[in-house]
């Protein structure tokens, strides 16, 4: 019912052939368990994790909340997912109709010296079993902020991970996952790292700190307390960080374009500030699977 089948939605990125551009962000099949399921609603990709090596919980419940008068949700689920194990036992299942992209990033217990270590064992462990890697370093509910903005930290760890997977036979396209709320410094900084590591690609964006300009009132946001916010509210904010990186590189790299996409239009948006395809969560809670398809038949008329 949601599938738009047509050759025209095509897209080849890093080496691999999107049946269309429209995907699934990662959180929402934090284990692998449904993508088989999900790939009916007809999503060209999705993205399972954030997987950590060592499966946790995350924070103490409630941890989600809807702001339903913006349209968004405030989350701090904190990587609660099941490991790498169960995701590899998950991946074995793969019926291989829909592009997977595995997003890893370390446990919330790490110590900073250990973080790379994280994300190399997720790494080789999803290798075999995934189209391509993200690299989260942009979940504002599992502390260690300050380490993974660094860009020289980044560096380090964009290089480790290139390393394992020259070891491997075949090369997987590796993707950097940034916040929304970077300014314009920090983008240039990332501009920079992607130039001199010759990395993928970049998603923009995950979840924002920022509340200004909600409709919730401030005794509601400080009743729910802290957590990234995603949905319509940081639509704006996404694209402008799309925009600011494809114009400023001169579209040097592909961008994933995420971040309170709940309609066609939202979508066109980004693809005209500089993705080269989009993802959808909170838009695809509150709008259901029909999303997928205006996006794509949208697309179809551009
Ligand atoms: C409940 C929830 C859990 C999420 N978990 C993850 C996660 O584990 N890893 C990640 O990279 N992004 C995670 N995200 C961020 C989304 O993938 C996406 O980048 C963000 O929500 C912006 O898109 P949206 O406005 O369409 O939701 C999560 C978002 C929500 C709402």
């Amino acid at each position: 019912m949601y599938a738009v089948e047509n050759t025209k939605l095509e897209r080849k990125l890093f080496g691999l052939t999107f049946k269309n551009p429209v995907g699934l962000a990662a959180g929402f099949d934090k284990n692998a368990v449904l993508y088989n399921e999900l790939s009916n609603f007809g999503f060209g990709f999705i993205e399972i994790g954030t997987v950590t090596p060592k499966g946790q919980a995350g924070n103490p419940k409630q941890r989600l909340f809807r702001l339903k008068e913006d349209q968004g949700i405030i989350n701090r689920m904190g990587f609660n997912n099941e490991g790498l194990e169960t995701a590899i036992k998950q991946l074995k299942k793969n019926k291989g109709k829909v592009i997977i992209g595995g997003n890893i990033g370390k446990n919330t217990q790490t110590k900073p010296e250990d973080y790379t270590k994280d994300y190399l064992e997720c790494f080789h462990g999803l290798h075999p079993y995934v189209d391509y890697f993200v690299l989260n370093v942009s979940c504002p509910n599992v502390g260690s902020h300050a380490k993974l903005n660094d860009k020289d930290y980044l560096l380090e760890l964009i290089s480790a991970v290139q390393k394992a997977n020259n070891s491997f036979e075949t090369q997987k396209p590796i993707l950097l996952k940034i916040a929304p709320d970077l300014n314009e410094g920090q983008l240039d900084e990332i501009i920079e790292l992607i130039a001199e590591t010759n990395l993928d690609g970049v998603i923009a964006s995950n979840t924002s700190t920022d509340r200004t300009g909600l409709k919730a009132s401030e005794a509601r946001l400080a009743e729910i307390g802290n957590g990234g916010l995603s949905g319509k509210p940081i639509n704006e904010k996404s694209t402008k960080v799309i925009k600011y990186l494809a114009t400023k590189s001169n579209k040097a790299f592909p961008i994933i374009g995420v971040g309170g996409i709940h309609s066609a239009k939202d979508a066109l948006e980004k693809i005209e500030a500089g993705a080269d395809l989009v993802q959808i969560y909170t838009g695809f809670i509150y709008e259901g699977p029909k999303l997928i398809k205006e996006i794509n038949e949208a697309i179809l008329k551009m």
